[in-house]
């Protein structure tokens, strides 16, 4: 077997709820559809729901499995859209109890010689299972919505980050209204002084896709928010952006004029 040269992205956020595996399914789902060798880890050991994102529900063996030394690495690892291989993680509190944190470490190891990219979906805000798994990871990208509490604690999670030196790519701001985005990006610059990499709109189909259990950009690639995610997927991954289809409404307007505008470190949007 060769070698790859994997790159591995730690997601996280300091507070829950704010679109966490929502933005990292979407996203390691674009990259895979790339033709890119990508594997996902649930490795929310304790609230575990990533398997929903994929419709990959009540699968019997996890990674809870393979942590208790149950079941090996590759018993557990699951198809997802373009080849995507998903690495889900049990929801029962047994599971969760026999669980060693521990062999994350070795979970990880084994996708770095396999896959070109993996994605660590985080549990949310400061816990010991993150301080594991930060030095073993090339970067960490920062999920925030636009409120005040979610960038303060994205705050604490970059210092964190940061002890450990960890690269921190920048953040990906979620859930923007139109209202609110000129406020809200000279805010987030000031208050957490990172890249913003990519600017996600609240998008009431995110919740349609989420119900009918598949990734936004498969279920409906032209709607605002899959278009956002696919070009900060096309911007990790090094790869050319091309719109497949017309590309308009309010949030794209909004993202033009910021171009024009000039934000610095703007990233792919
Ligand atoms: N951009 C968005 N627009 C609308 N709803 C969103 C968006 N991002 C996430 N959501 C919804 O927010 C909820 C929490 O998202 P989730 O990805 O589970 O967050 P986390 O993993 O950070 O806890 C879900 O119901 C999801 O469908
Ligand atoms: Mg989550």
């Amino acid at each position: 077997m060769s070698i790859m040269t994997s790159e591995t992205c730690l997601v996280l956020s300091g507070k829950g709820g704010v679109g966490k595996t929502t933005i990292l399914s979407n996203v390691a789902t674009s990259i895979a559809m790339m033709g890119k060798k990508t594997a996902i880890i649930d490795a929310d050991l304790a609230m575990a729901n990533l398997g929903l994102a994929f419709g990959l529900q009540d699968m019997p063996i996890t990674l809870h499995e393979v942590l208790a030394g149950k079941a090996s690495i590759s018993e557990a690892i699951y198809d997802g859209p373009g080849g995507l291989k998903v690495l889900l993680c049990g929801d029962t509190i047994a599971g969760f109890q026999d669980a060693d944190p521990a062999g994350l470490v070795e979970v990880i190891d084994y996708f770095k010689s396999r896959t070109e990219f993996i994605f660590i979906d985080a549990p949310v805000g400061v816990n010991e299972d993150i301080f594991l798994m930060l030095p073993y990871v090339d970067y960490v990208i920062l999920v925030v919505t636009p409120d005040m509490l979610s960038m303060a604690d994205a705050l604490k999670m970059k210092i964190i980050a940061e002890s450990f030196g960890c690269r921190i790519k920048g953040i990906v701001l979620n859930r923007v209204e139109t209202m609110d985005f000129d406020e809200i990006m000279t805010e987030v610059k000031n208050t957490l002084k990172l890249d913003i990499l990519s600017v996600i709109p609240n998008d009431l189909k995110i919740r349609e896709a989420a119900m009918k259990m598949v990734p936004l950009v498969t279920y409906i690639p032209e709607s605002p928010a899959s278009i956002a995610m696919t070009k900060l997927a096309a911007n990790i991954a090094r790869v050319e952006y091309k719109p497949t289809i017309k590309e308009v409404g309010w949030f794209q307007r909004l993202i033009g004029k910021y171009r024009v505008k000039g934000i610095e470190n703007y990233g792919p949007n």
